[in-house]
């Protein structure tokens, strides 16, 4: 074996120990609660399907270099332009993943005389793009406008210009930003803009799945917003929605757009596909059947989590009792995961749901049914 150094293993082995140690699988539970594939458009064959009658006719099967050098084309543009136009924005740039989007936006747009301010439940691709940026940054209280308005009247004459950034939809709780008052909020003052990331709303809430930002009429109202396609849209990739000038500025100084291979063209037509889906099928119908039902069967169930979206939880309050409530599940056959600390606080250690449209009322029930029987 070749040399490595020494706190590779000691680290793993640590992570042993706490029984924190992340593994790979490949054999799931057969009831899917966990997936993000919310609509089924990642199974359902419909996307695969459209992709069979266009693939490889006359087109590269790689992009072959970044959108900057050989990588771009006629169809990664015109398909940004109807993103954009679908989210009622004036325009829209490709990135690989949400990821890649989160980073490269939070580490090229606000300045080292610029203040971000940012909800504490916010993913980790936005504080790694945080991290990375040059700004002064402060978190405020989730989903809170008063430790928020603190935080303004703090700091707001010291910097040119503030950013805040937070989810339309958390992931690991699947409660909503109050999106309203942050807009109202943020347009108190020119120099703030607001940043939202719809990566578990597209697809859930809105006019045809357009988001929550859609659904609170508030689009016109956020500087930056961000659309993945792993989730909902069942496929990959993800656009960063604004206006012009953001999209130049992004194609200019966002590294994360710059420096890698751009999507192929088969990646980019199954999310116009996916979009086509998102008009054509009654699938987000059928989730918010789902989200109703287990809302009104499980809401009064102790520790659980309830909401609005297709994420819910169930909090075990410790890794052990997350541990056990998923392996208790999978002796069912429902795949549903753990999330432990330090992924999430300590005592707030819970196992996570993912609704689908096709999850059926017998599941849902036999859900139902552990959750309630579940002693901590
Ligand atoms: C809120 C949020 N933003 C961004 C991402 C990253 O998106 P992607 O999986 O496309 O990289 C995720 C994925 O887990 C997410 O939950």
């Amino acid at each position: 074996m070749a040399q490595y150094p020494k706190y590779l293993l000691k680290a793993l082995i640590e992570r042993e120990q706490k029984g924190l140690l992340r593994k790979l699988n490949t054999k799931f539970p057969e009831i899917d609660f966990c997936s993000n594939d919310y609509l089924g458009f990642s199974r359902n064959g419909l996307i695969t399907q459209k992709l069979k009658t266009n693939l490889f006719e006359n087109k590269l099967f790689g992009s072959t270099g970044s959108r900057l050098i050989s990588g771009n084309s006629q169809f990664i543009e015109d398909t940004e332009k109807q993103i954009a136009l679908f989210h009622h924005a004036e325009a829209a740039l490709f990135f690989n993943s949400g990821y890649d989007a989160n980073i490269g936006l939070l580490s090229s747009v606000p300045q080292k005389t610029d203040l971000i301010l940012y909800d504490e439940l916010i993913h980790a691709s936005l504080h790694d793009g945080i991290r990375l940026s040059h700004a002064k940054h402060f978190k405020f209280k989730h989903n809170s406008i008063s430790s928020l308005k603190k935080l303004l009247a703090l700091h707001q004459k010291n910097f040119e210009n503030i950013f805040v950034v937070t989810e339309s939809v958390f992931s690991m709780d699947g409660d909503t930003a109050p999106l309203q008052d942050l807009t109202e909020i943020c347009q108190t003052d020119k120099n703030i803009f607001l940043i939202v990331d719809e990566a578990h709303a597209i697809g859930v809430f809105g006019n045809q799945g357009r988001g929550l930002c859609n659904a609170l009429g508030v689009e016109n109202k956020i500087f930056a917003r961000v659309y993945t396609y792993g989730k909902a849209m069942g496929c990959h990739g993800a656009a960063i929605v604004g206006n012009g000038i953001l999209k130049n500025y992004l194609i200019n100084f966002s590294r994360s757009f710059i420096y890698t291979t751009a999507p192929p063209y088969h990646s980019v037509e199954a999310v116009l596909h996916a979009y086509q889906l998102l008009i054509e099928t009654n699938e987000k119908d059928t989730l918010q059947n789902n989200i109703a039902y287990l809302s009104a069967k499980a809401g009064k169930i102790k520790n659980y989590n309830n909401s609005q979206s297709a994420i819910s939880c169930f909090i075990t309050g410790s890794n052990n009792a997350a541990d056990r409530l998923e392996k208790e599940l999978a002796q069912k056959n429902i795949y549903a995961k753990a999330i432990k600390s330090p992924t999430v606080k300590e005592g707030t250690e819970r196992v996570r749901f993912c609704l689908h449209s096709y999850n059926t009322k017998q599941e849902i029930d036999l859900l139902v049914e552990i959750l309630e029987g579940f002693k901590k």
